[in-house]
């Protein structure tokens, strides 16, 4: 089914109704930079609750973290990060735009994130044919050059103490650099996996569509630590957990794919990539990455064995991070501080990792957009929100249909005791009619009124949002009833 939503209606309704605002707005706003208001947050916090229950809680073998964001500038080095994390990028001579030389080739083709090159080696490209976004001018671009996509920060007051640090581009570092941690303070065995939710900073060259891809954005990540051989059965198994999550939180699944990557697009660490794409309603191709599941083999931990090596000579020298040799792995490296030890095989290995990684302000979007529904109702046409229980931001709406005869009291207390189970919210403002569009509109999956009839037998109508149906239930099963219907 096509998407209803236009990214027009989206940002608008967003605005209108708090879910998310333009960052610094009372400033002239600061582009790519986005605040999440009232029901904003509510909805982000849902879907990184949904996200959290489905990987870490559902799972035996899954563990949590909350790394820092700033870390040892090594990290970066050793990852990968530091020599190959940036766009080709190419100026245009007439009005000085800068565009990722991948976006001027074909626009069909923008759902490509990064393409890790070389910073030393800028290969050089066509671009006599390509067209400047900016002013249209053909083929008047400087030779394509790297531009690097992490944000340097300066951490100390002393010279002898200060050192530039990097905003992290993505959370999974922190998770292999805790990956001895976890091993030696809990019980896990491989299989297991190390989640994390938190904020990830790219000074992207262009940003685009809305929340969809910012400079400053959250991730969810789990790195599943593997026996190597049984990699890709691990890949395939997190491949299908993933893609359900979605499905099962109510995206439609004609607007969900996977895309397996070329070779030529894979990541430096990975050897098999999917995306999971949605059909976003924007951009020439539709189809736009909401999450990687990547299989980064051993790539990282014995990398990050090379940092440790030359971490001495990072001290001596403290200059460039790019200026640094990773000292070379040792020749038994599988032997090394980031190994595991199987105690049943009695083998050491260094473990194969899967990694789901999705992007939560994506997924949000994605969320948003799919849940956008407008119908026709009496002449008037309807404008709701259609989402799954779990990620609305207000569970239920509490009415006294009017302010007088004792209803708001009953109401409040309804609210007051619901209240402690899931979000609730009280409203006595404007016609019922109203109120029903404005809770339709946030998404409310269920609303509550309280009228003349209350005071005689106890019961209280229950609307549901997608139906407009409405059941009179008793306010002694009123909870039980809502539990059942919200699935919590
Ligand atoms: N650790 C692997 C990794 O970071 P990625 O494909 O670069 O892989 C994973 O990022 C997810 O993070 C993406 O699928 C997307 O949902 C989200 N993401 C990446 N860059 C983003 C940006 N600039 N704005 C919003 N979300 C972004």
């Amino acid at each position: 089914m096509a998407n209803l939503a236009k990214l027009e209606d989206i940002v608008s309704l967003c605005k209108r109704r708090g879910f998310i605002f333009q960052s610094s707005e009372i400033y002239g706003g600061l582009a790519s930079c986005y605040d999440y208001g009232p029901l904003g947050v509510e909805l982000k916090n849902n879907v990184k609750k949904a996200w959290w229950k489905s990987v870490v809680h559902m799972h035996d073998n899954v563990v949590g973290l909350d790394c820092s964001i700033l870390m040892h500038p090594l990290v970066w080095k050793a990852s990968g990060h530091a020599d190959k994390f940036a766009d080709l990028i190419a100026e245009c001579k007439s009005c000085n735009t800068r565009t990722r030389v991948d976006h001027l080739q074909n626009h069909a083709e923008e759902h490509t994130e990064h393409v890790n090159i070389d910073v030393e080696l800028a290969a050089t490209h066509d671009l006599s044919n390509k067209v400047c976004p900016k002013c249209g001018k053909v083929g008047n671009f400087t030779e394509p050059m790297p531009f690097k996509l992490m944000f340097e920060t300066q951490m100390g007051a002393n010279v002898d103490d200060s050192m530039t640090l990097y905003l992290r581009p993505e959370t999974a570092q922190g998770i292999f650099a805790n990956f001895k941690n976890v091993i030696d303070t809990t019980r896990v065995k491989i299989p297991f996996g190390i989640a994390q939710i938190g904020k990830s900073f790219r000074n992207e060259v262009t940003t685009k569509a809305f929340t969809f891809r910012t400079r400053e954005f959250e991730q969810a990540e789990m790195e599943f630590f593997c026996e190597p051989g049984t990699d890709e059965n691990w890949y395939e198994f997190w491949k299908e957990q993933r893609f359900n999550w979605y499905t099962e939180l109510g995206i439609k699944k004609d607007n969900l794919r996977f895309r397996d990557h070329d070779p030529d697009e894979l990541a430096h660490y990975a050897k098999a990539c999917v995306d999971v794409e949605y059909k976003f309603p924007f951009g020439s191709g539709d189809w736009q990455e909401l999450e990687g599941v990547a299989n980064r083999t051993d790539f990282d931990l014995r990398q990050h064995q090379r940092g440790m090596r030359t971490l001495n000579s990072w001290y001596e020298q403290k200059g460039d991070l790019t200026q640094i040799q990773l000292k070379d792995e040792a020749e038994d490296y599988n032997k090394g501080p980031l190994s595991y030890f199987d105690e049943q095989a009695k083998k050491r290995f260094i473990p194969y990792v899967i990694e789901p990684s999705a992007g939560i302000d994506r997924s949000t979007l994605a969320f948003l957009v799919d849940a956008y529904d407008e119908e026709e109702v009496k002449g008037e046409t309807r404008n709701l929100l259609r989402f799954h229980p779990a990620l609305a931001p207000t569970k239920v709406a509490v009415f006294p249909l009017v302010k007088k005869d004792g209803m708001p009291d009953i109401a409040h207390n309804i609210c007051k005791e619901l209240k402690k189970y899931f979000t609730c919210f009280y409203d006595q403002a404007g016609a019922i009619g109203r109120r029903y569009r404005r809770q339709d509109e946030a998404g409310t999956p269920f609303c509550i009124t309280v009228d003349g009839q209350t005071k005689e037998d106890n019961t209280v109508t229950v609307r549901d949002r997608d139906s407009m149906e409405q059941k009179r239930v008793s306010t002694d099963q009123l909870l039980n009833y809502l539990r059942d219907k919200l699935e919590i």
